[in-house]
């Protein structure tokens, strides 16, 4: 930790290697923070999600201490990550007669900084992007690595690429404005950080989840730079998800098959799917690997202790129909040849890929979850 009490994770890509800073107060700090990135000559454009630029742009505003600073504002939300959105943003861009050197900051959620990060990396063939990532899952999860992309018809993140930022800030003041359900459903994602590669982490997310949901600052910036860590490790082992990477899909099959049956919306946000697939994933990794049933009961309970669903029955709005929820597991993008893969867990914090999976089982975990 630095004097000033940040902390830095650093993500190792060789020549594309970066800082994920970490802490209060950072918006405030942007310019010092940002400094080897800011030479006087260089354009700054903000793209903001419009709810977090009326709480916390003035603060990057006056942390970045510039005269002149380009802000494009877009809507928040899933619906934002499209063509449509995506085509207005980069004609927006361009109108403001950008150039390689112009700096694109991503000021708001994933969505955001999916959108904006794509943008940056198919604009003039590539500009530099930062990533100020405002939500807990954006902190610890989307900001992190480098994917960007939008949805299609097709599906979700089904158009986008690998484009790294130049630096992530993480500004934990920012959480404050966050609504309850948001800031769980990022809690989701990093217990899944711990779930699959640091069990100490999971424990001491039992000991210190009450005063992370909370809002004690200290426990917030050490959850988010653990579970960074984790992060920054993985994507450092394996940028392009040729092997290890996939274990941050962990909950994703059967969360992706329960967000897409519950239509990506305010029904289940996608960490609460995450959390309920984690779920699923222990049981079904206790019939394929022999894990016992007391971790995914340990799971369980402290998902539930920290106010997420673990039972399809939570889920509001009617019924889930296990049949139909199977159905879009086939056509998930990690989907080989129609059959799902599966992260699965020997035990909390030890995770490995299974790619032939009876859905018998499957299946099976699904009515069980009811
Ligand atoms: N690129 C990746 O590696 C990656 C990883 C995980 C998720 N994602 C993507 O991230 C997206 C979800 O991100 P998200 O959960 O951050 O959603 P989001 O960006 O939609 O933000 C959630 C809501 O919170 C609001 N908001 C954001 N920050 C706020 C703040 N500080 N105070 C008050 N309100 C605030 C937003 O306006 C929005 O309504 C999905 O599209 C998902 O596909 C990407
Ligand atoms: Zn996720």
């Amino acid at each position: 930790m630095s004097a000033a009490g940040e902390r830095r994770v650093r993500v190792g890509l060789g020549a594309r290697s970066y800082d994920v800073v970490i802490g209060s107060g950072l918006l405030g700090r942007a310019g010092a923070l940002l400094a080897p990135l800011l030479d006087a000559q260089r354009r700054v454009v903000v793209v903001a999600d419009a709810t977090v630029a009326t709480l916390h742009l003035d603060r990057l505003r006056a942390g970045l201490g510039r005269n002149a600073l380009d802000v494009v504002t877009v809507p928040g939300g899933e619906a934002t990550k499209s063509w449509a959105q995506l085509e207005q943003l980069v004609d927006r861009l361009l109108a403001m007669t950008i150039d390689r050197h112009t700096l694109l900051v991503a000021l708001g959620g994933g969505v955001i900084g999916d959108l904006a990060g794509f943008a940056a990396a198919i604009l003039l063939r590539g500009l530099d992007v930062v990533q100020l990532p405002t939500t807990l899952l954006a902190q610890v999860d989307s900001s992190v690595g480098g994917k960007t992309g939008i949805n299609t018809a097709a599906g979700k993140n089904m158009v986008g690429s690998f484009h790294q930022p130049k630096r992530v800030l993480a500004d934990i003041d920012c959480l404050a404005t966050l609504p309850p359900r948001e800031l769980r459903a990022g809690y989701a994602e990093m217990v899944k950080h711990a779930a699959i590669a640091d069990r100490p982490m999971f424990e001491w997310f039992e000991a210190q989840g009450p005063a992370v949901l909370a809002g004690d600052a200290a426990a917030r910036a050490i959850a988010v730079e653990h579970s960074c860590v984790t992060k920054a490790r993985i994507v450092g082992a394996d940028e392009r998800e040729g092997g290890v990477r996939a274990h941050l899909n962990f909950g994703h099959t059967f969360g992706h098959a329960l967000e897409a049956e519950t239509g990506f919306g305010d029904r289940l946000l996608h960490g609460e799917a995450v959390g309920l697939g984690m779920v699923l994933a222990m049981r079904l990794s206790e019939r394929v690997l022999g894990c016992p049933a007391d971790e995914t009961a340990r799971l369980a309970a402290h998902l539930s202790a920290s106010g997420l669903p673990t039972r399809l029955g939570e889920i509001a709005g009617g019924r889930i129909d296990a049949r139909a929820a199977m159905t879009h597991m086939a056509v998930d993008k990690k989907a080989r040849a129609g059959r799902p893969s599966f992260i699965l867990a020997r035990r909390l914090g030890e995770v490995c890929r299974v790619d032939d999976v009876d859905p018998a089982l499957v299946a099976a975990v699904f009515e069980a979850a009811a």
